[in-house]
């Protein structure tokens, strides 16, 4: 078969899209604490025969800016994060096909609790569930959890490479055979079939086997976004889907190939690892009603102190101690390399000293990627030409609003990708291995 787009929709549980100012769109839908809102979503996106919905997570508010939270509250920025799981449940019943998966933190959680609870949802999805492996990011998800200070960079991946090596112990734990049932003889289950990992390393000591049957997939399917050196090596290892955030086509096809060779050398097939860039897409009618669009997404509606508390986070520097009007000095930017390399990419833009408030109007989105903004033929274009050039296998797409970007892009682009025969049609089976095309682990 033709080699095909991967597409996952990327969702947030919360008040708020990627997009900081989402929710004060006009028709975005603020049911984001009732279940109807993300079962309509994941039957959006089923429609639309997208390989998977997946969630993202943090596990506290933004809480660097003027060390508080306060302004995150005030302007809602991501303030709210539900648990995943019930989400993800209550989306597993209302949809047949789609996959969905779950960002779980292996800085936070216990690798029992993690491989218990993502395969239980791919038995009661029938073999439709992802995990997306995140380390977390800083300090304020560390004191939730009773730590002062996130570990170092480096270390969180030596962990998380142990917790990778428990949790797969626990997933095999079971044979797929395992189960007899037979009434007659009272034989439930064959213990010779059943094993312990007796697993003690460095970080964890597990003992096993795990109280859940092998599932559907055999192990649910790994998602990983590495950005890092350590990182894109972690994710060469585990990953069968791997999120990426370049900007730009050539820098994003010099990761492609970085990536699948990192992963030849790792012993496994590049073919069977998905690399996607999350991208943003806004389709309008005609290409000044996207462009137009596109301009109230990132000016009209994000507010610079949302942006702002959101940028304090993600820099880890405290911008409580400056106006919106002060000019970025070289202190600040020594101060972080993060204000660094956007001061500098912002400089090179405006063509003038940046301030604050350029900083913040920026980051109107936190992440990084490609901008698909025009009509359903211009967007699909500009699709075709990274996935047919060498930069990706697909995309995960963000939204701006919810549910009208994942309606529109499903209602005008999906139809224009199927057309050009990049996208399918119909799911080939069901499970989300099936809808990537890779193989169940034995
Ligand atoms: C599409 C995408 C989604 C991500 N989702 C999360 C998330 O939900 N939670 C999180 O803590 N980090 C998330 N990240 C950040 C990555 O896990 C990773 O920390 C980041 O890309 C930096 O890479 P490094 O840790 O190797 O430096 C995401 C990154 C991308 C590109």
């Amino acid at each position: 078969m033709t080699r095909q787009l991967t597409l996952v929709g990327f969702m947030q549980a919360g008040n708020v899209t990627v997009y900081s100012g989402s929710w004060r769109y006009p028709s975005a839908d603020l049911g984001f604490l009732t279940m109807d809102y993300y079962t309509r979503i994941g039957k959006v996106l089923e429609d639309g025969k997208f390989d998977c919905v997946f969630f993202d997570d943090r596990l506290a508010m933004p809480g660097v800016y003027g060390g508080s939270v306060a302004e995150a509250v005030r302007y809602g920025a991501r303030p709210v994060k539900l648990d995943l799981t019930a989400v993800l449940g209550g989306i597993i019943a209302a949809t047949s096909r789609i996959g969905v998966g779950a960002t779980y933190s292996t800085t936070y959680y216990p690798p029992f609790h993690v491989a218990r609870t993502f395969a239980t949802l791919d038995h009661l999805s029938g073999g439709r569930v992802a995990w997306n492996v995140v380390t977390s990011v800083n300090d304020s998800e560390a004191q939730n959890f009773g730590v002062d200070s996130h570990m170092d960079h480096d270390e969180r991946y030596d962990k998380a490479d142990e917790f990778l090596q428990v949790v797969t112990a626990l997933w095999d734990s079971w044979d797929d055979d395992a189960l007899i049932m037979d009434r007659e003889s009272g034989t439930f289950a064959d213990p010779a079939k059943v094993r312990e990992v007796n697993h003690k390393g460095r970080y964890f000591s597990v003992r096993g086997p795990l109280t859940v049957p092998r599932t559907p997939q055999g192990r649910p399917v790994i998602l990983q976004a590495g950005a890092s050196g350590r990182g894109r090596e972690f994710a060469a290892a585990w990953a069968d889907m791997i999120f990426t955030g370049d900007p730009g086509l050539e820098v994003a096809r010099q990761h492609y190939r970085e990536q699948k060779e990192q992963i030849a050398a790792a012993g496994r097939d590049p073919d069977d690892v998905k690399v996607l860039p999350m991208a943003y897409a806004v389709v309008g009618e005609t290409q000044a009603i996207a462009e137009e669009k596109e301009r109230l997404f990132l000016n009209a509606y994000v507010h610079p102190m949302a942006s702002l508390a959101l940028l304090s986070e993600l820099l880890n520097y405290d911008f409580a101690k400056h106006d919106l009007d002060d000019v970025v000095t070289g202190e600040m930017m020594a101060a972080s390399g993060g204000i660094r390399s956007l001061a500098i990419a912002q400089r090179q833009h405006l063509g003038r000293e940046v301030t604050v408030r350029d900083l913040a109007a920026h980051r109107a989105t936190l992440l990084q990627g490609p901008r698909f903004v025009g009509t359903a033929t211009a967007v699909a274009d500009q699709m075709e030409e990274w996935f047919t050039t060498g930069a990706c296998d697909g995309f995960v797409l963000a939204a701006t609003h919810l549910p009208g970007a994942f309606e529109e892009f499903v209602r005008m682009v999906v139809p224009e990708l199927q057309r050009r025969g990049l996208f399918r049609r119909e799911y080939a089976g069901p499970t989300l291995r099936d809808h990537l095309g890779i193989a169940r682990p034995r």
